[in-house]
């Protein structure tokens, strides 16, 4: 063969990889790009298995069996394997087992406000169509959204950032649950987002706009003030933690044998919240939802 036409031909197989697999493979928005082959700048570790053309494919990355063929409201995200080499605290934990961590930090989008106080523009339109008009702007529904509140956050964050986070993302089981949330949002001086069926959503707990960029007079400015948003939810060690892990030691590698997870223990204070609506330390944002006397 000319040597012309087995460059073409390989070339074709290239483009042929990601086009079939984004032709019948229903893919979540923002989802990260399969079929391709890696280039020098990624290095995948060997326990990442590569296709046959050394591409990209979702056993790579998913160790569930099949999940190209399971609807992606079916897929459960909560198996350790879900993404391959279990739990990772943080996403991009996850991502830089291939990608180069140094090189690839990500811009803290919830920085939003300069050394003056004044908007980062750009910030706002990772997640609104538009910069939005604050003295204009003053509901959801104004706030024109690229996303519904159920996936806004995704692709950036994990469905499941943290303990119980997935647990919540439902509609309260009971109609008692939903009027309590709007008397104590009102009561509390705050909004608590649902999506359209009713779903507790990330928004619900969290504010994504940094203090000060929504007018802390109002609900949907109100939120915990945070000193170093760049460092984000910081923890304190506690004299008590030897203590209090060998206490849960046993019940928890219990719980890990049955849920075939890696979940680990370790008590700490926290010493910073962030991006919340109300400090969850003492319970006041849990008990918008839940009355723990019931
Ligand atoms: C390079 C790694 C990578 C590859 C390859 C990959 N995925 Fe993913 N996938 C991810 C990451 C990361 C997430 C996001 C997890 C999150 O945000 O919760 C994800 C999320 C998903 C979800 C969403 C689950 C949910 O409920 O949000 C589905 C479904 C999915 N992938 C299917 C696939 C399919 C099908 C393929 C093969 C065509 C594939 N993935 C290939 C990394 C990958
Ligand atoms: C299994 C290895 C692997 C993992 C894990 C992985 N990636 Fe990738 N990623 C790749 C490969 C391969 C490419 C294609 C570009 C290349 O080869 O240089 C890529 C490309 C990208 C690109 C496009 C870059 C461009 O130049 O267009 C982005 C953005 C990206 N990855 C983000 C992520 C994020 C975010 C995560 C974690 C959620 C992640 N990746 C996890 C292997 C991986
Ligand atoms: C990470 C996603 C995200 C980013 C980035 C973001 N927003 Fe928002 N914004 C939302 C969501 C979600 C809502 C609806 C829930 C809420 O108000 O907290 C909203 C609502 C708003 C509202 C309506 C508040 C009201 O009174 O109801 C205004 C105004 C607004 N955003 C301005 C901005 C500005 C200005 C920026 C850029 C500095 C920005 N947003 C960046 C997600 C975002
Ligand atoms: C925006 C409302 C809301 C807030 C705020 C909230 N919850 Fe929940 N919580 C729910 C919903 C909805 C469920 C699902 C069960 C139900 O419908 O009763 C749930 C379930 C739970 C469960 C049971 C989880 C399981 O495994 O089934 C626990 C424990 C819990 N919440 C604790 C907390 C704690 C602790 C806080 C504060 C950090 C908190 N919740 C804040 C709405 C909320
Ligand atoms: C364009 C990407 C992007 C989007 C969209 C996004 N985030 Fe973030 N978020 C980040 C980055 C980057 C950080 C900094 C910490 C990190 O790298 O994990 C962060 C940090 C956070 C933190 C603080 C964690 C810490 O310890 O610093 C919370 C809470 C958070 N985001 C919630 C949300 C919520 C809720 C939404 C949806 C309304 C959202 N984010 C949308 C990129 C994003
Ligand atoms: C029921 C309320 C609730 C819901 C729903 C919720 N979170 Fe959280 N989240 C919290 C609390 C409480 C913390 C603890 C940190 C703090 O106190 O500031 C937290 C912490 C975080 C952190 C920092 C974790 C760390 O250890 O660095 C991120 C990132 C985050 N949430 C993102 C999300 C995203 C994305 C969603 C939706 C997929 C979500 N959360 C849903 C209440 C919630």
């Amino acid at each position: 063969m000319k040597p012309y036409l087995f460059f073409l031909l390989t070339l074709m197989t290239l483009i042929a990889v990601p086009l079939r697999a984004a032709d019948k493979i229903e893919l979540p928005p923002l989802h990260h790009l399969v079929g391709v082959k890696p280039s020098d700048a990624i290095n995948v570790p060997k326990k990442f298995t590569l296709g046959d053309e050394g591409e990209l494919i979702c056993a790579t990355c998913h160790g569930l069996k099949e999940i190209d063929k399971t609807p992606i409201d079916k897929v459960d995200t909560k198996t350790a394997d879900f993404l391959v080499g279990g739990s990772y605290r943080k996403i991009t934990g996850f991502c830089y087992r291939c990608h180069d961590e140094k090189k690839t930090q990500r811009d803290n989008i919830h920085l939003m406000l300069d050394e003056h106080g004044a908007i980062k523009k750009k910030q706002c339109e990772f997640c609104h169509e538009e910069v939005p008009d604050r003295e204009k702007v003053k509901s959801l529904k104004e706030a024109k959204l690229r996303l519904p509140l159920t996936t806004i956050c995704l692709g950036c964050h994990l469905k499941d950032p943290h303990f119980n986070a997935v647990e919540h993302q439902v509609k309260p089981a009971k109609d008692e649950m939903l009027k309590r949330i709007e008397k104590n949002s009102q009561e509390q001086g705050i909004i608590v987002p649902l999506s359209d069926k009713q779903e507790v959503v990330c928004v619900s707990c969290h504010s994504p706009h940094q203090y000060g960029v929504i007018d802390p007079s109002k609900p949907a400015g109100k939120q915990v003030q945070t000193k170093d948003l760049e460092k984000g939810v910081d923890y304190q060690p506690h004299p008590w933690k030897a203590v209090v892990t060998a206490d849960k030691l046993d019940r928890l590698a219990e719980f890990n044998k049955q849920h075939d997870m890696k979940v680990a223990f370790s008590y700490q204070r926290i010493a910073q919240e962030t991006l919340l609506r109300l400090p969850a330390k003492d319970g006041q944002l849990c008990l918008v939802c839940h009355d723990f006397k019931d």
